[in-house]
């Protein structure tokens, strides 16, 4: 299995999520968030410490993925959020060892 996380920009949920429900992915969670690439921008000093003033408002997107659907899911993030401007976001792709249903206890990809 595979976590895909992926930063987009706020306004692209709605057409993100249909991307995503057109191709059959039933489950996901999705966060406010906040951050900032590498534009980051300028900081500041306050009492000896670098702080960052500019940290933007995200959404994230966390979806554990049977690992032959990521090229397809990856396709449909992209295709739904990139408009070549800085700030599009990125996706993110890691290892998952276990996912357990907690009503019925199934394991694996069986419980996604
Ligand atoms: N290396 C990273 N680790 C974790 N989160 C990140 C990382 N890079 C970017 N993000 C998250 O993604 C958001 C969007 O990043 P952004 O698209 O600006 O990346 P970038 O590297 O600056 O690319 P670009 O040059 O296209 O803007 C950030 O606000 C932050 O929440
Ligand atoms: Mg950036």
């Amino acid at each position: 299995m595979t976590k895909l996380e992926a930063v987009i920009q706020p306004s692209k949920l709605d057409s993100v999520k249909e991307a995503l429900l057109a191709i059959g992915i039933d489950g996901l969670t999705v966060l406010e968030v906040r951050g900032h690439g590498r534009q980051k921008g300028h900081t500041e000093f306050y009492r000896g410490r670098e702080y960052s003033v500019d940290l933007l408002p995200k959404i994230k997107l966390e979806i554990v993925l049977r690992d032959e659907t990521v090229d397809d899911v990856v396709k449909a993030i992209l295709g739904a959020s990139q408009t070549g401007k800085i700030g599009d976001g990125k996706i993110f792709l890691s290892r998952i060892d276990e996912a357990i249903r907690i009503r019925n206890e199934e394991r694996g990809a069986d419980a996604l």
